[in-house]
């Protein structure tokens, strides 16, 4: 795991970045999409064995799909962030539950995307502090077969202008198409810390640090049942397509997983490494199901 510490040599490290904060080293650990309560104890369960294996600073999830793999309530919300979440972001399920809308208007640590429409309810950015770093976060929504009343190209601009006192930057880039997330990547090399992709609950091989200082992955993956289909049982999801008739989806329990990643960084607004973190439930918390 990751390692480096920024050196007062490093050209890089200096430049009038010191004002933003974060030269010393910083790490985030953003977990892929929490799926149904097997996912929400998968997560609790995991992140005591995390937080002493890679002392993240801070730690982003996704909670699109927590509240019994559709959406979030206030609830649930409110364990993640007591559990050490600081920052939860959604997608295109973020509106499942009603009782959530007021809950995203009041709550800053909680984001749906950013190129929503401004008349629907919530935020897309914000920014949390810890020993000096201040780490921003947006949540944007890919546009190609997913509904996002805005361009997640277009809308990024204001957002990191509402960042620009950001020590990082987090980019949750929740989109269909692998292409969409790819070309995020590259559009904002250079400028915030880390684009990560979620939604497809598969995650994908292609974690790197683009060469302008950006961690990038197409997808996170889902902290969630990997027995199932993307989360849902799989004999219902098998029906389903054999069938072609409707068929009440429910959340799988088999083989709960954990999948983030774990971003590294030693200068602001740049990464050193992007890292998987891939692992089963921990076994001896299984007993509380
Ligand atoms: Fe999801
Ligand atoms: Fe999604």
């Amino acid at each position: 795991m990751a390692e480096s510490q920024a050196s007062a040599a490093d050209p890089r490290a200096a430049g009038g970045e010191e004002s933003r904060g974060g030269n010393g080293h910083v790490s985030v650990l953003f977990v892929g999409d929490i799926v149904g309560g097997i996912g929400r104890r998968t997560l609790l369960d995991s992140l005591p064995v995390l937080r002493e294996r890679y002392e993240p600073t801070f730690v982003i999830a996704n909670g699109e799909n927590v509240a019994g793999g559709l959406g979030i309530t206030p609830k649930l919300a409110d364990e993640l962030i007591a559990a050490g979440v600081d920052v939860i972001t959604l997608g295109n399920h973020t509106y499942h539950r009603r009782e959530v809308y007021a809950y995203l208007d009041a709550q800053p640590r909680i984001l749906r995307p950013v190129n929503f429409l401004s008349s629907q309810p919530g935020h897309g950015v914000c920014t949390v502090e810890r020993d000096g770093v201040r780490l921003g976060v947006v949540s944007l929504s890919g546009n190609l077969y997913l509904r996002a009343g805005r361009s997640a190209f277009t809308e990024i601009e204001s957002a990191l202008s509402e960042l620009r006192d950001a020590s990082h930057i987090v980019v949750d880039m929740h989109a269909e198409a692998t292409s969409e997330k790819v070309a995020m990547g590259w559009h904002l090399d250079g400028r915030v810390t880390a684009v990560v992709g979620t939604h497809t609950h598969v995650p994908t091989a292609d974690a790197r640090v683009l060469p302008g200082g950006t961690a990038y992955i197409t997808d996170v993956g889902m902290t969630g049942p990997r027995g199932g289909v993307i989360g849902v049982k799989r004999e219902q999801a098998i029906e389903s397509l054999l069938t072609q008739m409707p068929v009440r989806f429910e959340t799988s329990d088999e083989d709960p997983w954990l999948m983030a990643v774990l971003i590294s960084c030693s200068r602001p607004l740049r990464a050193d490494s992007i890292e998987q973190v891939l692992m089963p439930r921990p076994v001896l918390a299984r007993g509380r199901d």
